[in-house]
């Protein structure tokens, strides 16, 4: 038995999906415990694209049940569609395949509008009432998916929380809600749901006992952190290793190893500091190679050489204990690529990552040149010795300035295009 996470090292979209989808091979469960349908996690299986945004990578391998965490916000109507689509396209959603935590966070429709109607000031939210969502559960004014269960209960707390939401919906010029609509609309929601809400807290403890394989799944990146990254241009909810305990419910000693998952450059949706973005046709050649627009939203992203003093700020803060290189084929092409290996500060070299965005924004970064590899040809590719001689500097290169090893290298969308480099679960 082994219980592992994997985490986004940057600031999302890092390919976490796919190599989730390739670990749940040998995992008996696996569990999402922050985030909402912020998130969306791109699998290709087979040559068909599928994108997830609430349930659980895993869901693919059928001997895994899917856990959606205490830590997550879900929006209902989004988490149905989401389960009627796998449905329709022959995957069978049972209550065994899928366990929601009755204490999850609700999104509610006055969460989604406040998003959208305050992001005039710009943070670039995915406008999915994410923040909003997590207000009102720090400030205990949250619906959770037990209350969809509860007619009285249920109305007892939108009568309590709406006239104050209406206010600041009023105070944005939005469009008023009106309660009867919610009540009735979330109280379907809920029945629809509840054959999968549960005590997920016991399930896993359950698990654990029973010496089952967990996989935690991270959503979004460890720059998006709402403590540790580049706060305000953060999401709303801990991004970090520790937030799998509180998230899920689960103890510290539950984790046995910490994948980290990068992508071989980076990449930022919405606003706030990034020192190696690309402002030329070299960043747009990435974003073109690399097909880098939101699977949430479509918008563009914005496109950077590989920061390597971030993905240190990772490694550290979370413990990672080895790195999925993703996307390592969108780099095919290129004369020369780059890695960031120090910030250049008022002239002084610091080989550090500073998440206070106001110093962030003002550094230069420094880059290491290497040797562009041609085109990886994936069919020929099958193990790391396959790789081209440069791809394979830039590679070992990586794992020296982080001081961390690779474990695993995406070549491409399909599953087969991974070259496996360590056995990931324990035998
Ligand atoms: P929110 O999570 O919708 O509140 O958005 C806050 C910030 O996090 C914005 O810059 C979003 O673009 C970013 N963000 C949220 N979720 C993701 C994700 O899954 N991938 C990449 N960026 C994300």
């Amino acid at each position: 038995m082994s219980n592992i996470s994997i985490l986004g090292m940057q600031w999302g979209d890092e390919g976490k999906g796919k190599i989730v989808d390739i670990l749940s091979d040998k995992a008996h469960m696996v569990v999402r415990f922050q985030g909402g349908n912020n998130a969306g996690h791109t699998l290709v299986i087979n040559n068909k694209k599928t994108i997830l945004h609430l349930i659980p990578s895993g869901i693919f391998n059928e001997n895994a049940s899917c856990v959606i965490g205490n830590g997550v916000v879900i929006d209902p109507k989004v988490l149905i569609n989401e389960i009627e689509t796998l449905n329709k396209n022959g995957l069978k959603i049972t209550s065994e395949r899928l366990k929601i935590s009755n204490n999850a966070h609700v999104i509610m429709p006055y969460h989604i509008s406040l998003d959208l109607l305050r992001e005039m000031k710009k943070i670039g939210t995915t406008g999915r009432g994410i923040g909003p969502a997590y207000e009102d559960k720090v400030s205990r004014k949250g619906i959770r998916v037990g209350d969809l269960l509860n007619q009285k209960i249920l109305e007892e707390k939108i009568e309590e929380v709406l006239p104050e939401k209406n206010l600041l919906i009023e105070f944005y010029k939005g469009e008023k809600l009106k309660k009867e609509t919610i009540l009735s609309e979330y109280l379907k929601f809920g029945e629809y749901l509840s054959q999968f809400v549960t005590d997920t807290h016991q399930l896993l403890i359950n698990a654990k006992k029973s010496g089952k394989n967990i996989l935690f799944e991270g959503a979004q990146g460890i720059l998006l952190d709402i403590d540790h990254g580049t706060y305000p241009y953060v999401t709303s909810s801990n991004t970090v290793s520790g937030n799998i305990f509180s998230g899920a419910g689960v103890g510290y000693k539950t984790i046995d190893k910490i994948v980290g998952i990068a992508k071989a450059y980076t990449t930022r949706v919405g606003e706030g500091p990034f020192p190696s973005e690309l402002f030329d046709s070299t960043g747009d050649k990435i974003r073109e190679q690399g097909g880098e627009f939101g699977s949430t939203t479509g918008r563009p992203r914005r496109c950077g050489w590989l920061d390597a003093v971030a993905l240190k700020y990772a490694v550290n803060l979370n413990d990672i204990d080895s790195i999925a290189l993703t996307k390592l084929d969108v780099l095919n092409g290129f004369d020369e690529v780059k890695i960031c290996t120090a910030y250049n500060i008022n002239g002084n070299e610091v080989d550090y990552f500073q998440n206070n965005c106001y110093l962030l924004k003002d550094v230069k970064p420094i880059f290491k040149t290497f040797k562009g590899w041609g085109i990886i040809k994936k069919d020929m590719v099958k193990t790391f010795d396959d790789l081209p001689n440069s791809a394979k500097d830039y590679i070992k290169a990586i794992e020296d300035i982080v001081e961390t090893k690779i474990s695993i290298i995406s070549i491409g969308a399909d599953r087969e295009d991974t070259l496996i480099l360590e056995n990931i679960w324990e035998e």
